[in-house]
């Protein structure tokens, strides 16, 4: 096999994550007896600066044409100031639309290793192990009518519109009650349905895929968004899967996040399309954007969800896991995860010492 991988560094420590991602799948390509034939495409800020905008033609060709799409990170301060049509970040949203991403997974594991790693309680995270399901491609995100419009009275008035269609719902639900069977068996599905008409729909029709669709063996939860909020933090062991809207899941998914002790940990898979897309769930990290400090574990568990869902190479996937957590146990940590007694390590060396643990668990 032969797969064609678009490589969008993008961004901020974007291009430095990334080159360890791809170092790591070209590693497990040549041990587990799989071609990657890369093909390297500039977005967001990175694009702007070199074409005017966040994406150009000739990459959403490329992405279009691969098997599947490694991307790191885009944004930073110094595109902040620009109008919204062409600020990094659209070249993100873009992505995921024109390749029809409407289903966002970002699996929240807390690696024991890392138990008192987290800013809360060891005996509240630890044992955690729960995968958010996003909305991707609709609500508040995309809703018309949007934008800001001047009022006669020389003041201003803007808006944004959430909205979800039946069909929208109804694929969103069949991936978290799929991913459940998969699990532990558990939904819960995320909404304002006490103010929200958007969402009250929303309830409706999970409710609905879940009765009528085969889920029996799935125990469904509704929870108000709030609510999810604190019981994230209070008690996390008792999510599952967790199936909510775009803006919602944006949100908790960060706050989840911080259960594993960093944002850095986190891999996603985007999928609906033909072509998946995998990225770490950080963003661009200007601060330290250059210095090797960048966790690069997320880019590589990324690395292994693509394997696993996009390229059919499971064992990979297990295998770069595996590495990851090995690697943690021997008590090597980057900047944003380290802790007393650990041995502090920069980003190459962290995917160096990723590598050489996946080749000795092959041998
Ligand atoms: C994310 C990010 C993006 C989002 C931004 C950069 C547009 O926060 O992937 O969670 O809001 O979806
Ligand atoms: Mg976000």
């Amino acid at each position: 096999m032969n797969y064609k991988i678009a490589v969008l560094p993008g961004d901020g420590i974007g291009p430095e994550v990334m080159g360890q991602g791809v170092q790591v799948l070209q590693e497990v390509g040549s041990l587990y007896g799989f071609g990657v034939e890369l093909e390297e495409g500039i977005v967001g800020g990175s694009s702007i600066d070199a074409h005017g905008k966040p994406l150009t033609d000739p990459v959403l060709k490329l992405v279009k044409q691969s098997d599947a799409v490694l991307l790191g990170a885009m944004g930073g301060p110094k595109w902040d100031g620009l109008d919204y049509s062409i600020r990094p970040e659209r070249a993100l949203l873009a992505l995921r639309q024109e390749l029809g991403l409407f289903a966002n997974l970002r699996p929240v594991k807390l690696f024991s290793a890392l138990a008192s790693a987290s800013t809360l309680k060891k005996e509240a995270v630890e044992g955690t192990d729960l995968l958010v399901v996003r909305e991707l491609t609709g609500g508040i995100y995309f809703g018309e009518p949007k934008g800001v419009t001047q009022l006669p009275d020389g003041t201003e008035r803007g808006v944004n519109t959430e909205v979800y269609t039946t069909p929208e719902i109804e694929r969103i639900a069949h991936v978290a009650f799929q991913a459940a069977l998969k699990r532990r068996k558990k939904v819960t599905s995320v909404d304002k349905a006490n103010v929200l008409e958007v969402t009250e729909l929303w309830r409706k029709v999970v409710t609905r895929i879940h009765k009528d669709e085969g889920y029996a063996a799935v125990q469904l939860e509704h929870m108000l968004v709030d609510n999810c909020a604190m019981q994230l933090i209070r008690n996390p062991k008792q999510f599952d899967v967790v199936v909510t809207t775009n803006m919602f899941g944006d949100i908790l998914s960060d706050e989840a996040a911080m259960l594993t002790g960093s944002i850095g940990m986190l891999p996603s898979a985007s999928l609906g399309g033909r072509v998946g897309m995998y990225e770490p769930v950080h963003g661009s990290a200007p601060d330290i954007t250059g210095q090797d400090k960048a966790n690069p574990l997320a880019t590589l568990l990324s690395v292994a969800m693509m394997l696993r869902h996009s390229l059919d190479q499971g064992i990979a996937a297990d295998r770069i896991e595996m590495a990851v957590e090995d690697v943690l146990n021997q008590g090597y940590r980057t900047a944003d995860i380290q802790e007393k007694g650990c041995r502090l390590v920069g980003c190459k060396e962290m995917g160096q010492l990723v590598r050489d643990r996946i080749n000795l668990l092959k041998g």
